[in-house]
């Protein structure tokens, strides 16, 4: 399973590119909005992103009708070699995605919560699929037990082109966990859990020990 980072701050992003175990970043409207950014420098900020990511970097449409998804997706496509558009899973998205798909235009189909939705945007074309795992247990249903189910459902089928599961709305090492369990091609995860996921305590103990012992052997 590879790693994408769910964020759309750059220092955030710099740091854990620099860790050498980042193979892209996934953003969307909510967390360009955290970043403060404005709406003229959305596209010059998605570049800076790709520049400092080497993989791919998804940027969310905003439009709601297909033909402004389309128009959107390839000024968003147009940035970067690496970038990816981000398309929310309806109708309008679905006919986008197709025709983004017919363009050679990389879709990541986002919003995703059910194995039904997970085959329409297969076949629509979608290149990478996010299932949301903790918006699912939001409302008291189980995320992580339905990527199971988007991995197994995708698993029986060639779509004719290459298909990536992302499991995304990720909120912990756990999840994280679950996702790599599942078969979950790339998991996306917020700078948070993703410190949490180098963590451990018997880590942190067994370096402290080594430390002391070192010390002894320096001391002898
Ligand atoms: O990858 C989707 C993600 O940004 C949503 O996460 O925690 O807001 O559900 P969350």
């Amino acid at each position: 399973m590879k790693f994408f980072l769910d964020t759309a701050d750059l220092s955030e992003i710099e740091e854990v590119a620099s860790w050498g175990a980042l193979a892209g970043v996934t953003t969307n409207p909510s967390l360009y909005a955290r970043t403060g950014g404005k709406l003229e420098d959305f596209e010059s900020h998605l570049v800076r992103i790709c520049e400092l990511v080497d993989g791919p970097v998804s940027g969310e449409v905003t439009a709601e009708d297909r033909d402004g998804m389309i128009e959107q997706g390839k000024q968003l496509a147009a940035l970067a070699d690496n970038m990816v558009v981000k398309i929310p899973m309806c109708v309008e998205g679905l006919a986008a995605c197709r025709a983004l798909y017919d363009e050679g235009i990389d879709v990541n189909m986002t919003l995703v919560f059910s194995v039904a939705q997970a085959v329409l945007a297969a076949n629509a074309g979608a290149r990478y699929i996010s299932p949301f795992v903790g918006r699912f247990d939001d409302i008291c249903e189980d995320g992580v037990s339905q990527l199971y189910d988007i991995v197994n459902a995708l698993g029986n089928y060639d779509f004719g082109h290459p298909v990536e599961i992302i499991a995304a709305s990720i909120r912990s090492a756990n999840h994280v966990r679950e996702a790599a369990l599942a078969g979950a091609d790339i998991a996306t995860v917020p700078y948070g859990a993703m410190k949490k996921c180098v963590e451990h305590p018997l880590t942190d103990r067994g370096l402290a020990s080594f430390k002391a012992d070192w010390e002894k052997v320096k001391n002898a």
